[in-house]
């Protein structure tokens, strides 16, 4: 989730198609010519994002078309402040925020009552985790395990919360946003994070990174600080994340909107981007950091929204904002590779009545890792989809010059275009969407978005249904998936619903859904493993869980599906407060990692201060005491492939 009282939620990460076309005969795509030959030859990173998963997996339970690729006995619906796992699985806590990331000398271990300073949240792992990778070094032994942060619950966060304000607690909370990286291995069964590590690190609100591709210069992110237009401080609301075929990991800005002021009267652009006077969150960072007040400094809040990407095994690297893919309140970035080399990088921006964009890249993938590929997603062609109803839909380029794309349309150049993507996509008659999440894609080429929820459709003076958003009131959220004519890059495809989630007791027909198998509701969360399953992870919003449609829903969850028959199983229920978000495996599939977000979250998402465990203190479990966001390590207790 992520404080966006207004539009939003929440959600998390991908897997990259290409990887299960490795193993796939039978899938039309790309990696036998493509990305298999660069898996044997020159693609050196190609551990990393699971190739080697993918041909041990399909090598030893690829399975006939007709069996089940769920094997586990699924769990019940929990109110529990627990993780509960299927018989015959476990689960450990490891990389809690607030632990030290690994670096030399900076130990700075946790202290419950929140007094960890500024500097040494720096140092730690930052709070609310959310899209992760684990890159590997030494297969399924060890690797760097890499986490987005989505936001800060200041109740937890100072001692005080936010009785008292000031640019010490502003820089604190801009230490907990960001990514992490930590060497993680496997020490004799336990998972540890390994300290110190030359490869740890910590990426900030405060971390210098770079703008490249068109908008990099452009007029409109030039500030008082950056006369160039070039090198932004920090990423921030970092929520769901993708990886590249040449090795480097992408996070995804969200709702970035909210951490900045607006004035009190604001430009059709701020409008559209929903800036607020006094920030849309409640974050407050303006008060004592004026980059963060757009009256100040109007340009700063056209530096954030983009994907960004990160070279995980190159400590001292800058990060990259890929101005060329667009700007939104990005949820995730899945990258699918072409037939012919090219990088397909799939995303949704969730927010409601907001859109599912792709970009093409114009170059192909060459061998030699992230040195070579550098400026490979600098240069392609962003589009936006439009579902039709009859069941087809077209991408639409948002290219300057085409259509309506033009200066007397408000868009003087590419960079223009990029920076007002959702106003190119308002007049391109894209379809607004209900809250585009996560993005995979599957062993025979579907490509899933989950449709979190959207409970404003069809409500007074909102967006009527469409054939794509079909449910009023959609308080249950849907999964869509769509296969691409031709290619990944082809510009029509053919759509269908997946599953709209709901509860079957209720009278509500629109809340009901069409689940084959375990209920659940909100989808967010959405990964393809090396064997096909697709795993569905929920985020039902701390105001909205147990009330209303939610009601017999239970804690936030995990659940597989096998794409080819459509069932579902739960396999997962998480504590009290928290949603389940991120997934990623060591590459002989043994080994699943995943995040419980915010454990104990409040509905007002901000936590009391008197009282932090309140709802929940996992995974402490001290009477009393703070809960923290987390990495769980999921194992089968005979030491099998997670979900066999
Ligand atoms: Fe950060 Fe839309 O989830
Ligand atoms: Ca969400
Ligand atoms: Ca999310």
């Amino acid at each position: 989730m992520a404080k966006d009282f207004s539009t939003m939620e929440d959600s998390n990460r991908s897997s990259n198609s290409s990887i299960h076309d490795v193993c796939d005969p039978s899938r039309r795509t790309v990696l036998r010519g493509g990305l298999g030959a660069l898996a044997s030859s020159f693609l050196a990173p190609l551990s990393a994002i699971g190739g080697a998963a993918a041909l041990s997996a399909c090598a030893t339970s690829g399975g006939s078309a007709g069996a089940s690729l769920l094997g586990f006995k699924n769990v019940a619906i929990s109110l529990a402040d627990t993780i509960i796992v299927p018989e015959g699985y476990s689960a450990q806590v490891i990389a809690p925020w607030g632990d030290p990331v690994g670096l030399s000398g900076e130990d700075h271990a946790f202290k419950d009552d929140a007094s960890n300073t500024a500097a040494q949240q720096e140092t730690q792992i930052g709070m609310h985790h959310d899209g992760m990778h684990y890159f590997a070094q030494e297969g399924s032994k060890s690797g760097l395990l890499v986490i987005n942060h989505e936001y800060t619950d200041e109740g937890l966060l100072f001692t005080d919360g936010m009785a008292t304000w000031t640019a010490e607690k502003v820089r604190k909370a801009q230490a907990a946003h960001g990514v992490s990286v930590l060497e993680v291995e496997d020490k004799g069964g336990k998972w540890a994070v390994v300290k110190p590590s030359p490869w740890a690190r910590r990426i900030t609100a405060n971390t210098p990174c770079e703008i490249s591709g068109p908008v990099a210069g452009h007029a409109l992110v030039k500030t008082a600080a950056d006369t160039a237009g070039r090198r932004v401080l920090g990423t921030l609301n970092n929520c769901a994340s993708g990886i590249t075929p040449w090795g480097t990991y992408l996070t995804a800005e969200e709702n970035f909107i909210n951490y900045f002021s607006g004035g009190d009267a604001l430009n059709a652009h701020e409008k559209r981007w929903g800036l607020k006077k006094g920030g849309g969150g409640g974050y407050r960072w303006h008060e004592h950091d004026a980059r963060f007040d757009a009256v100040k400094n109007p340009n700063e809040p056209n530096r954030f929204g983009w994907i960004v990407e990160i070279d995980p095994t190159n400590p001292s690297s800058t990060p990259k904002k890929r101005s060329a893919m667009g700007r939104g309140s990005h949820e995730g970035a899945t990258v699918a590779m072409t037939k012919d080399g090219r990088a397909v990088v799939y995303m949704g921006e969730d927010a409601r009545f907001e859109y599912i964009y792709k970009f093409v890249s114009r170059d192909t993938v060459k061998p030699g890792g992230a040195t070579a590929n550098s400026s490979l997603l600098d240069h392609g062609t962003l589009m936006v989809a439009k579902f039709n109803a009859d069941g087809k839909g077209q991408w639409i380029a948002l290219t300057q010059g085409q259509g309506p794309l033009t200066a007397a349309n408000g868009f003087a150049d590419q960079g223009e275009v990029l920076i007002k993507a959702r106003q190119a996509s308002d007049l391109l008659g894209a379809t607004k969407m209900d809250r585009p999440e996560w993005i995979d894609v599957d062993k025979q080429g579907w490509v899933y978005c989950t449709l979190t929820n959207n409970s404003n459709r069809g409500m007074d003076k909102q967006p009527v249904v469409d054939a794509a958003n079909a449910r009023a009131n959609n308080t249950m959220g849907n999964i869509i998936r769509w296969k691409e004519d031709g290619d990944f890059h082809g510009t029509t495809f053919a759509w269908n619903q997946f599953v709209l989630a709901g509860d079957p007791s209720l009278e509500r027909v629109e809340a009901k859904g069409n689940i084959k198998g375990d209920m659940f509701s909100c989808p967010d969360g959405l990964w393809t493993d090396a064997r096909g399953v697709l795993w569905i992870q929920t985020d039902m919003s701390t105001s909205a869980m147990g009330k209303g449609d939610l009601k017999n829903m239970g804690n936030n969850m995990m659940l597989a599906a096998d794409p080819r028959s459509g069932e579902i199983r739960r396999f997962l229920t998480g504590p009290a407060g928290c949603e389940i978000t991120g997934a990623t495996s060591t590459p002989d599939g043994k080994t699943m990692f995943i995040n419980v977000q915010h454990p104990g979250e409040s509905p007002s998402e901000r936590s009391d201060p008197k009282a932090p465990g309140a709802i929940s203190n996992w995974p402490d479990k001290k009477p009393g005491g703070r809960p923290r966001s987390a990495t769980v390590v999921i194992r089968k207790n005979d030491g099998g492939v997670i979900g066999t």
